[in-house]
């Protein structure tokens, strides 16, 4: 759950920033905007068949002629292999494709076999290309643009050889302790509250999915306030893929059936955006084929159309694995020939986009017996494994950036300094015997020279490691070399480790996979216990919170690689991290650790006070809370929270001293100035009455005298104009004894008025008077409508997110407490209360005012995950069973072994 898309405010904007310089620069495709009322026009498949066998298969199917039930599998069949994949030499040339990536297709577009690259043996990186910059799509947000390019399996440039394949873990699955509490027999009374409930839940969906299909059919995601769609995840109906499962489970099979036909005509080969994301990709479309082919029934339901869609599409994201170090391009671009040229992966990705592609591939290697899946994820799996062992700055877990590039830049620096040092230096021997030695040199020169279009393998010690490694020289194809390495941190300088976005759902999916494996690969156990030992070590705390409520959260931990000196806590409170809680009690369960169950029901509590804490009884996006000084004696105090609220209380009493001083010093120059200036009015007023009798006399009479007349008027005028009214009036008035009594006082400006009253009214009177401690912290509050406990609301919006309810499920499920299964109820009552449109649900703007807005956005995790767990909590606990079932990230179950599996 990095979650990318619960990222995507802060990723989007900078990536606008250099998206738009990057069109600027090159200018040369238009942006369309499209109106998003208008579907995208899919473009039929023909048009790149160069084949032109088609045969017919280009009519969309009008979801008639399935009376049997069984969806048209022909369809599919037929469409399976109209993609015609390119032999060796073949040269791929699209205009549009020329046109629109004129850097991308600076390379030559033909693949030659010769210059296919070697799979490295030891899975190390010899070869290199500058880092991508991801640059993520114009079309969010938007209504789709079409597109006649289409996907065709690349050749792939660092295959694994078919004898290291890794395989899927053998055998008959371990006995795994249960995690589901072992219910009784419920009675009616009890029975009917539940149902109540449920079907309570279920009308939520059932308004959703109505509105789904009636307005954004075959498109990403309904626009719950207008009625329209957008388009952010390639246009393939997120949606409706990510809610087939929902259906099924609650029973909704006839639109589970009518969802299938739209699934028929997603065409993954397409779409309008140029990179596929792929971590997204996987846990909701992926993820959501797969779960909803689990859940009808698997090989023995009747759905086949979903394992051939999930094939289809899998085929497609294998591509991502294609590089030296077959760690994964995280943002695919598909279109052809670009898709097919070698690339390494990324310099800075997320921790959560690499980790949490292991269970959809894991599943669809298991129910395939394909185990090329299942090696494409493992090798992830194997290096976080390597780098937990080989140690991070916090022990255990990983920093939210990672290079996983397998490039190391600083031993590549060091090699080609040693290098020229190395050549100058035979330049230097050669010179001494020039005539002798010019054509050895000329040979040894030639090794390292780059270019030339032959693939070269030479073997060179690796200073790093002082091992010798296999240096793939350039050909016109290769990529530029590099020194091998694990995966590092991706980050300049600081590092930042939390359980929240960007992270999470890598954590998450090391028991997840340990239970889908049967718990046959005992890395993914090693890599969860040393988690759950850094977490406790360096990101739980406790709030301080009005009624002494016993909960925990788990915070941000930066740090420049010295922790123990150096590590800098956030006490942040995300709701995303809310599904830390469903980890430690699985986790605690299936390794039978009872301590991680008794903190998971704290961590899960914590999100629970966070909804009942706001005015709409619905969490924020992201907070910061007041803490203990000692979690282990934690009571409430006003004194430390409002310290908490405001860092600077110890300096508000010098603020205001200062600011007395400051107004007394203002009023006294003031007083001055003005005393100066009556003072020179009233020598000036004799001097003009002085003139004038001298004019009227005509004695002395000159021009000289005319002059100074002048000036001395014009300094009178200017005078007035410059002096207090009361001053002005002075003129004609004898005033040599009057004291300058009501000219300066302080003229009072702005609107601001202190909120708290304070016992001194006088000081009152005054509202550019700095606040006092109290008046800061009350002012703060008012103002920012904070509930008790809260220092800061950095995020008020709620986005239908699910994961404070997945973590109120699992404790349900986990410890058969009734309790959760309120606490849960008044979190949605409050969720429908605030979010429910006329046609769906919508994202809101301030959970923290009564008075919000809806933001017109309906993710599609809604369907997916939010009401599924919310209707799982009052189902009967044997449907979805957490000991037949374990869901991946974006709430897909996926079936648990129960019988031997492997080869
Ligand atoms: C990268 O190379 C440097 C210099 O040779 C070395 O000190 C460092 O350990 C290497 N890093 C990794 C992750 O292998
Ligand atoms: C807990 O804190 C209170 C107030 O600070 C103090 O009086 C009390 O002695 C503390 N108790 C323990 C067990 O430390
Ligand atoms: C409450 O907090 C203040 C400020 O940290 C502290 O001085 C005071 O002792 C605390 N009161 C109690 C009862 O712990």
């Amino acid at each position: 759950m990095l979650r990318l898309r619960r990222y995507r405010y802060y990723v989007f904007f900078a990536a606008i920033l250099v998206f738009l310089l990057f069109r600027v620069a090159r200018n040369s495709e238009q942006w369309e905007s499209v109106s998003a009322s208008f579907g995208p026009i899919r473009a039929p498949r023909k048009s790149l068949s160069k084949t032109g066998s088609s045969a017919g298969n280009d009519e969309p199917y009008n979801g008639m002629g399935s009376e049997d039930a069984g969806l048209p599998q022909q369809i599919l069949d037929n469409t399976r292999n109209q993609y015609p994949t390119h032999g060796p030499g073949e040269t791929l040339v699209n205009p549009d494709v020329a046109d629109e990536e004129p850097e991308k297709s600076a390379r030559p577009a033909t693949i030659e076999e010769d210059q296919v690259l070697a799979y490295d043996q030891d899975g190390a990186t010899k070869v290199t290309v500058p880092p991508v910059i991801d640059i993520p799509d114009k079309s969010v947000g938007k209504g789709a643009k079409t597109t006649n390019v289409h996907w065709e399996k690349p050749i792939e440039n660092f295959p694994v050889p078919e004898s290291e394949i890794i395989a899927l873990p053998t055998g008959k699955p371990n006995k795994i302790p249960t995690i589901q509490y072992p219910f009784k027999k419920e009675s009616a009374e009890a029975k009917e509250k539940r149902e109540l409930r449920q079907d309570k839940v279920r009308n939520e969906m059932e308004r959703a999915w109505a509105g789904y299909m009636t307005y954004a059919k075959g498109h990403d995601e309904l626009s719950p306030v207008t009625k329209k769609f957008r388009d952010p995840f390639c246009g393939w109906a997120a949606t409706l893929v990510d809610s087939l499962d929902t259906l099924w489970i609650m029973g909704m099979v006839e639109e589970f059936e009518d969802a299938l036909l739209e699934v028929e005509k997603i065409d993954f080969t397409t779409s309008t955006r140029t990179e596929i994301p792929v971590f997204e990709t996987t846990i909701r479309y992926l993820g959501g084929l797969i779960a909803a082919y689990d859940v009808s029934g698997g090989k023995k339901g009747k759905y086949d159309i979903l394992l051939d869609k999930a094939i289809e599409l899998a085929e497609i994201l294998m591509g991502v694995f294609d590089t030296p170090n077959r760690m994964p391009i995280l943002y695919y671009n598909w279109k052809p020939p670009y898709s097919s040229q070698p690339k390494r992966a990324t310099t800075g990705g997320s921790v959560a986009e690499l980790g949490s592609l292991a269970m959809e591939f894991t599943r669809l290697a298991q129910i395939t017996k394909e185990d090329k899946y299942y090696d494409a994820v493992a090798r992830i799996t194997d290096a976080f494994y390597e780098w937990q062992q080989r140690g991070t700055s916090i022990s255990g877990i990983f920093p939210e950036r990672v290079d996983l590039s397998g490039c190391n830049q600083t031993a590549q620096n060091e090699l080609e300094a040693a290098r020229s040092a190395q050549s100058k230096d035979e330049a230097d021997d050669a010179s001494d015997d020039t005539e002798l030695d010019s054509g050895k040199d000329e040979k040894k020169a030639s090794l390292y020279k780059r270019g030339g279009n032959e693939l070269k393998l030479n073997r060179q010690k690796n200073p790093a490691t002082g091992q010798m490694d296999v240096i793939v020289e350039k050909s016109s194809h290769a990529l530029p070399e590099c020194v091998s390495q694990g995966l590092t941190s991706g980050g300049w300088g600081s590092e930042q480790y939390s359980m929240g976005g960007s992270q999470d759902s890598t954590y998450e999916y090391f028991p997840k996979q340990w239970l889908l494996l049967g718990g046959l690969e005992p890395k993914y156990k090693e890599l969860h216990l040393e988690t759950i030992k850094a977490v406790k070590k360096w990101l739980l705390f406790k709030p301080m919170v009005p009624d002494d409520r016993d909960i925990l959260f788990s915070g941000k931990v930066t740090t420049r690689g010295e922790p123990e000196a150096d590590a800098n806590t956030d006490y942040e409170v995300t709701h995303l991290t809310c599904f830390i809680g469903g980890m430690f009690g699985m986790g605690g369960r299936i390794f039978d650790i009872p301590a991680d169950v008794e903190m998971a029901e704290r961590l899960t509590d914590g999100c629970v006070w966070a909804y009942e804490s706001t005015a709409t009884g619905i969490m924020p996006e992201y907070a910061h809370v007041a803490t203990c000084a000692d979690p282990e004696n934690c009571s409430w105090n006003q004194t430390a929270y409002y310290q908490q609220l405001d860092p600077q209380y110890n300096s508000r009493d010098t603020q205001i001293k200062n600011y007395y001083k400051r107004k007394a010093k203002v009023a006294a120059e003031k007083l001055e100035k003005e005393a100066a200036e009556r003072v020179k009015a009233a020598e000036l007023a004799a001097t003009k009455d002085k003139i004038a009798e001298l004019k009227k006399t005509n004695l002395e009479y000159s021009d000289s005298l005319t002059e100074k007349a002048k000036d001395l008027d014009d300094e009178y005028t200017s005078l007035q104009k410059r002096a207090p009214t009361s001053f002005a009036k002075d003129d004609d008035e004898d005033d040599e004894d009057s004291v300058p009594a009501s000219g300066f006082k302080v003229t009072v400006t702005g609107t601001q008025t202190p909120l708290v009253p304070s016992e001194d009214s006088e000081e009152w009177k005054d509202p550019s008077r700095p606040f006092t401690h109290e008046e800061f912290v009350a002012n703060k509050i008012e103002r920012e409508n904070l509930p008790p406990g809260f220092v800061g609301v950095n995020s008020k919006s709620y986005i239908l997110r699910p994961e404070a309810i997945e973590s109120v499920w699992y404790m349900y499920r986990i410890t058969g407490d009734k309790k959760w299964q309120d606490k849960g109820w008044k979190m949605f009552q409050s969720i429908v209360k605030y979010t429910a449109t006329e046609v769906g649900s919508s994202a809101i703007g301030n959970v923290l005012d009564t008075e919000t807005t809806q933001n017109n956005e309906m993710e599609s995790f809604w369907t997916a995950e939010t009401l599924k767990y919310f209707y799982l909590l009052y189902s009967d606990p044997d449907s979805i069973s957490l000991d037949d079932w374990v869901l991946n990230t974006e709430a897909h179950p996926f079936k648990r072994p129960t019988a031997a599996f492997g080869k």
